[in-house]
């Protein structure tokens, strides 16, 4: 009786852990959600910005597209170049098929095709990722390692730290479960 009550508090826990560490790590988003995405839409309700606006981006997520590196390519563009199409002067150019473009600052993000005449036909995409104050809500900072593991430790990266405090605070969020 008592293992079942046990049992019955421990998983919504547990199921809360896994939610938190998932978005300490920051996900991979397949752009247009599956392979082959990237391309001209074959419709207005088919469209990539269709699909960006009903999903949510995060800092440090990752973006990545899938298509054939040979026809096609993912441009990084201003707000102006994205509006007008023009593929002459991108922030940055990926073209290897296999395309990983990490989010590391909230606003938004421009991208089109540089394919001839894609961008015209609509393949392009604005992407909105949310401010950090959104993300971190609630978080507490972390207290120093040094503290705890004396002289000979290993400089901690700003990353390990934020887990850390996050591993922390989902601990207290569990007990304060039971
Ligand atoms: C694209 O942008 C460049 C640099 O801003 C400009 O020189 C060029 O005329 C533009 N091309 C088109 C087609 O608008």
């Amino acid at each position: 009786m008592a293992a079942k009550a046990f049992s019955r508090s421990i998983t919504p826990s547990l199921v809360l852990l896994f939610i938190f560490l998932s978005f300490a790590q920051g996900k991979e988003i397949m752009v247009g959600g599956k392979t082959g995405a990237w391309k001209i839409p074959s419709s207005e309700s088919d469209s990539l910005n269709k699909w960006a606006e009903k999903a949510r981006f995060q800092i440090g997520d990752s973006l990545v597209w899938k298509y054939d590196g040979g026809k096609d390519s993912v441009l990084q563009v201003s707000k102006e170049d994205y509006t007008s199409c023009n593929t002459s002067n991108p922030i940055a150019d990926y073209k290897d098929g296999n395309t990983k473009v990490k989010l590391e600052k909230s606003g938004p993000y421009f991208f089109m095709s540089g394919a001839k005449g894609h961008c015209e036909q609509g393949q392009k995409m604005i992407v909105v990722v949310m401010s950090q104050k959104h993300r971190y809500i609630g978080i507490s900072p972390a207290p120093s390692p040094v503290d705890f593991e004396g002289p000979a430790v290993a400089p901690t990266s700003g990353v390990a730290v934020l887990k850390a405090g996050l591993l922390a605070t989902v601990g207290v969020l569990v007990l304060g479960l039971f």
